[in-house]
């Protein structure tokens, strides 16, 4: 039997001839805008997309698996057009380029990039120790592909790490796992503070002011899940109290207006939501296994928990 797959991106393109040549089999259509997508998506068992417009999505009444391209879903789980019986799944392949991320910036720290990029401007030779990563401690809050990955980057460079999950238990890589309930005892024992959450009702606003400021001076934040994790009316707050830096790809409001203040302060660095970035190629890749598994009727990659929210 012939399945049907539709690629809603603005690189749907490159999508579809990936995965025409790795799965001739399957016959796809791709668009990137609604109006060329209503005819196809009548018609297909699969979606492979990000956000898609409900006008779009509506008109799929013989979906049964939703591929998303993205990590967090939350959005998504909870529009009516995709009914339970849809099997959603996440990608998960985002991990190593946001652990990658995260090391930029603890490198960039610690071995004083910014000062020996002026040094270099104004022909200065001026040497400064460096601060090491070995033997810090970091504090990964999420344990999922994301944080799994940190927690390893941060073995391979001879850190402790801890980590917080919402059940407890075993993690490759994690010295030592708290619950949610146990935040406030973990916090004030970082150097560094890894928030790689997903957006659920238990996770929204779970750093407040009270969290932020059991933060080791000088310890450094990073948040690099949903914005709405932190409340960044009290983020803010404690930045500007300069105690404590972070560096933030991801905020409440998406782009962050050009009002807030978090732009001017120089304990901040700000990037816009790009620790990770669809690469066409791993997501296929991903989709390509999961697509057997699908066939075969196992279970799948990243398959999203509705009652969990991720
Ligand atoms: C994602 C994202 O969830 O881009 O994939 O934030």
């Amino acid at each position: 039997m012939t399945h049907r797959l539709f690629i809603y991106h603005p690189d749907s393109k490159i999508y579809e001839e990936i995965l025409s040549k790795r799965l001739p089999g399957l016959k796809i259509h791709s668009a990137v805008h609604s109006k060329e997508a209503f005819d196809f998506v009548k018609e297909a068992e699969i979606i492979l997309a990000w956000q898609i417009p409900d006008e779009v999505l509506k008109r799929a009444k013989r979906l049964r698996w939703f591929s998303s391209i993205g990590a967090g879903n939350e959005d998504l789980f909870k529009n009516p057009h995709l009914p339970e019986t849809v099997v959603l799944t996440k990608a998960t392949v985002y991990g190593e380029m946001m652990a990658e991320y995260i090391f930029a910036y603890l490198l960039y720290y610690s071995r004083d990039l910014s000062k020996y990029f002026e040094d270099q401007k104004h022909r200065v030779w001026e040497k400064i120790r460096p601060s090491r990563l070995y033997g810090k401690m970091m504090g990964i809050v999420g344990l999922g592909s994301v944080g799994k990955e940190i927690a390893k980057r941060g073995k391979q460079f001879g850190m402790s790490v801890l980590g917080v999950k919402r059940i407890p238990g075993p993690v490759e890589n994690v010295d030592q796992v708290f619950g949610p309930e146990d935040l406030e005892r973990m916090i004030p024992l970082v150097d560094y503070l890894v928030v790689a959450l997903p957006l659920t009702s238990e996770t929204y606003h779970l750093l407040g002011e009270k969290e932020l400021s059991l933060m080791k001076e000088g310890a450094l934040l990073f948040n690099t899940g949903r914005g709405k994790t932190i409340d960044e009316v009290a983020l803010t707050k404690v930045l500007k109290a300069r105690r404590i830096r972070a560096v933030l790809d991801v905020f409440e409001k998406e782009p962050l207006p050009a009002e807030s203040e978090l732009w001017s302060l120089e304990n901040v660095i700000i990037t816009p939501h790009v620790s990770g970035i669809n690469i066409p190629g791993e997501i296929c890749e991903e989709f390509v296994k999961n697509y057997e598994r699908w066939v075969r009727g196992e279970p799948l990659i990243g398959l999203v928990d509705r009652s969990k929210g991720y």
